[in-house]
C-alpha cells in the first residue's frame, strides 16, 4: 500500500477523524493512536497483511507478539481465558495501563501472526476513547505496539510519531501528550500464578494491593517473558550513563530532584520535585530531547519504588549497549 507523505495528523477527539481513521483500519491500514501510556500503532489484529505491515512499517526485523487492545472486558474474554487472580486485577485497574497474558481461545478471531504463533495473547483495555471509539467503530480488537520505529524511544507525542515513521503509515490521531508516558504492566496469566513480564505504568505496590500478595518479575533467563524484553531498547543515539550525581560539560543531564546538572552542558528536568509519576511522564520525551542536544546524556539515580522499576528498566535499556543480536 502507498502511504500519505506528508503524514496527515488529525484531532483524535473529532468524531468525523475517528471515522476516517476506522475507514482505513477496515481496508487493512495503519493509523497511530493516542493512549493513556504510549502512542500505538494500530491495525485490524484479524487481519494478518494489516498486521504484517506493522511489523514492516516498524521495521522489526522478526515477530514479537502484539497486545490486542479491547474496549471491554467481556471482549477481552472473547480472545483470551484468564484464572480468577487475572480478573481480579482486570476488574480493578480496566480500562487502564495494564495488559494481562492469557492462553488464547480456540475461535479467537485475532489472526496468528498478532501472537507471533504463540498459545497466548496479551490483552489490554485502554484508557484512551480514540482508541475504544475505533474498536467499537470495527466491532473488532485492534493490536498496536509503540508507535515507533523498532528499537527506537516510545512515542509521547503525536510529532514523535511523525518523525519516526512519516512515510509509512497511513495517519497519526492527535491526542496531546500521554498522561503517563511509559507502557503499560504486562503480567502474564500462569499455572504458575501472575507473573510481572514488563514493569510499566502500573506500579507493583498498587498491583499487590489488590492481589493481595506479593507478585513474580520474570528474571532475564526465566521460563516465560515478554519475547520484545530486549536487552537494548528506547535506544537515543547519544550514549546514556546512568545514576550520574554529578555531570561534565559534555553531557545534557536528566535531572531528578534537587540536583539541577550545574557544569552540564544542559540540564533537562524528570521531576524536580522527585516525583516519579511526573517522571515517567516526561522520561521519553525529554530523553528525545536530551538526544537532540548532544551526543552523551547523564541521567540521575531514580529510586527503585513505585513507578521507579519501570523507569529504572527503560533507562537501563537505553544505556544497554547494542548488538545486531539485540535489535528487536
Ligand atoms: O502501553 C502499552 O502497552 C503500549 C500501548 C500502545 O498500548 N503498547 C506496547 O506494545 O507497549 P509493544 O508491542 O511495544 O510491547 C508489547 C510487549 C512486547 O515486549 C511483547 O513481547 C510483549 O508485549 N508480548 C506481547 N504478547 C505477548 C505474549 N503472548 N506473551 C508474552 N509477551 C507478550
Ligand atoms: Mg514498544
Amino acid at each position: 500500500m502507498s502511504r500519505p507523505a506528508p503524514l496527515p495528523v488529525l484531532d483524535a477527539s473529532a468524531p468525523a477523524n475517528l471515522d476516517r481513521a476506522a475507514a482505513i483500519l477496515r481496508t487493512g491500514g495503519l493509523v497511530a493512536v493516542p493512549t493513556e501510556t504510549v502512542y500505538g500503532l494500530a491495525a485490524d489484529a484479524t487481519n494478518a497483511r494489516a498486521v504484517a505491515a506493522i511489523y514492516e512499517a516498524k521495521g522489526r526485523p522478526r515477530f514479537n507478539p502484539l497486545i490486542a487492545h479491547v474496549d471491554s472486558q467481556e471482549r477481552a474474554l472473547s480472545l483470551v481465558e484468564l484464572s480468577d487472580a487475572a480478573l481480579t486485577l482486570a476488574r480493578a485497574f480496566w480500562p487502564g495501563p495494564l495488559t494481562l497474558v492469557g492462553r488464547r481461545k480456540a475461535g479467537s478471531p485475532v489472526c496468528d501472526l498478532s501472537a507471533a504463533g504463540l498459545d497466548t495473547l496479551a490483552v489490554r483495555w485502554p484508557d484512551a476513547p480514540a482508541m475504544t471509539g475505533l474498536i467499537a467503530r470495527l466491532d473488532r480488537p485492534l493490536v498496536a505496539p509503540s508507535a515507533n520505529p523498532s528499537g527506537a524511544i516510545s512515542p509521547t507525542e503525536a510529532a514523535h510519531v511523525v518523525d519516526g515513521l512519516a512515510g509509512r503509515i497511513d495517519l497519526v490521531l492527535d491526542g496531546g501528550p500521554c498522561a503517563l508516558g511509559l507502557e503499560s504492566t504486562i503480567i502474564a496469566d500462569t499455572s504458575e500464578g501472575l507473573v510481572i513480564l514488563r514493569p510499566g505504568a502500573l506500579s507493583r505496590e498498587t498491583i499487590e494491593a489488590v492481589a493481595a500478595k506479593p507478585i513474580r518479575s520474570a528474571g532475564k533467563d526465566a521460563a516465560i517473558s515478554a519475547p520484545g524484553m530486549l536487552t537494548s531498547h528506547y535506544a537515543p543515539d547519544a550514549q546514556l550513563r546512568l545514576n550520574a550525581t554529578d555531570a561534565g560539560a559534555d553531557e545534557v543531564y536528566l535531572a531528578f530532584g534537587p540536583y539541577r546538572g550545574i557544569g552540564a552542558k544542559a540540564a533537562l528536568d524528570l521531576s524536580s520535585t522527585g516525583d516519579l509519576a511526573e517522571a515517567a511522564a516526561n522520561l521519553f520525551s525529554l530523553l528525545r530531547k536530551a538526544d537532540q542536544m548532544g551526543d552523551r546524556i547523564a541521567a540521575a539515580p531514580i529510586p527503585f519504588t513505585g513507578l521507579g522499576e519501570a523507569i529504572n528498566d527503560r533507562l537501563a535499556r537505553a544505556a544497554a549497549p547494542r548488538s545486531l543480536e539485540d535489535t528487536p
